[in-house]
């Protein structure tokens, strides 16, 4: 059975990020040049997704429109002869076929999630956070579902390591690994936040998820969880309790763009692993530390 659809949410405030997403998805906030979510949406076709969902809310028109056609930029391009840029915008609007769905209240990933269940049905399906990148040689998502695939469609949590210290700002999965390698768990639970004392493992869920159609049901079940949302967590705990659930370990560089940390993380990392920046990102740091001193 193919996955074939993928929901990328993006209808949270982003208030980390103010004053700029007041205006501003935090999604369409570009890493250099190229916004957050058109990572999460090239990790879809990747790996193989035929449909992406997006979850918006007000305020989100601009993600719709970059994935769309701009007819006017495009004449302009052409007739000034940009070709190279011509065709990059039109890549960008021709990459996959898109359906957005309305969270007309910020209640949570698992609400928002749930918004998509009238074009998900029953089918297994992928979740790619749109503010989270994972970059490495094979799509993350591509990788959970091969997981996926291999369990007869069960629901598979993309995890990364972490070091033990950090567990309190993540996710935390709880399970028993099921092959040699020590890559996929059966997962028994996810603990939100555990203090390093508390927390069972080292594996954190940054924001891919392979989940089957039952999820549905048990998003209709939780009560409102941590700070009054639809904790996406508590369903998948839910469901774990009633079928299957794996997780696995996934291969990639994570960069959680939903911060400030992260956001100038990835912008810093990604003009240095791409040629016709890194000379001059590398002058600019050398530069600063002189300016600025490296303090130990
Ligand atoms: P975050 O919690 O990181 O995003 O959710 P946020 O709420 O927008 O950001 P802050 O915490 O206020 O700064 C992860 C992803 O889930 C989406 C967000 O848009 C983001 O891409 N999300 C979150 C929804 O679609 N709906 C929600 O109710 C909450």
């Amino acid at each position: 059975m193919n996955i074939r659809k993928a929901v990328i949410p993006v209808a949270g405030k982003g208030t980390r990020f103010l004053p700029a997403t007041k205006q501003t998805p935090k999604e369409m906030l570009p890493i250099i040049n190229i916004p957050m979510v058109h990572y999460s949406v090239m990790e879809a076709v990747e790996s193989g997704i035929e449909q992406l969902i997006f979850v918006t809310s007000s305020g989100k028109g601009s993600i719709e429109n970059y994935f769309d056609r701009n007819l006017e930029l495009e004449n302009f391009l052409e007739q000034n002869g940009k070709i190279k840029e011509l065709e990059l915008i039109q890549n960008v609007s021709s990459m996959i076929e898109i359906i957005t769905v309305r969270q007309k209240e910020q209640l949570g990933l698992g609400h928002a999630i749930n918004c998509a269940s009238p074009i998900i049905g029953n089918e297994t399906f992928s979740v790619i956070l749109g503010d989270d990148i994972v970059r490495g040689e094979r799509p993350a998502t591509k990788q959970l579902i091969e997981v996926s695939k291999k369990n007869n469609g069960k629901s598979v949590i993309g995890v990364m390591e972490v070091p033990n210290a950090e567990t309190y700002r993540y996710g935390i999965v709880d399970g028993e690994f099921i092959d040699d390698k020590r890559l996929t768990l059966l997962m028994k639970a996810m603990i939100e936040k555990p203090k390093p004392s508390e927390a069972p493992t080292n594996l954190a869920t940054p924001g891919r998820y392979i989940l089957s159609g039952n999820i549905f049901e048990c998003l209709n079940e939780i009560p409102r969880g941590v700070g009054g949302e639809y904790q996406l967590t508590d369903a998948i705990n839910m469901l774990a309790s009633r079928d299957e659930v794996y997780a696995h370990k996934f291969d990639g560089d994570r960069f959680d763009t939903g911060n400030i940390e992260g956001f100038l993380n990835a912008t810093v990392e990604f003009a240095l692993r791409d040629e016709s920046t890194k000379e001059l990102m590398l002058n600019i740091i050398r530069e600063k530390i002189k300016t600025y001193g490296i303090k130990r």
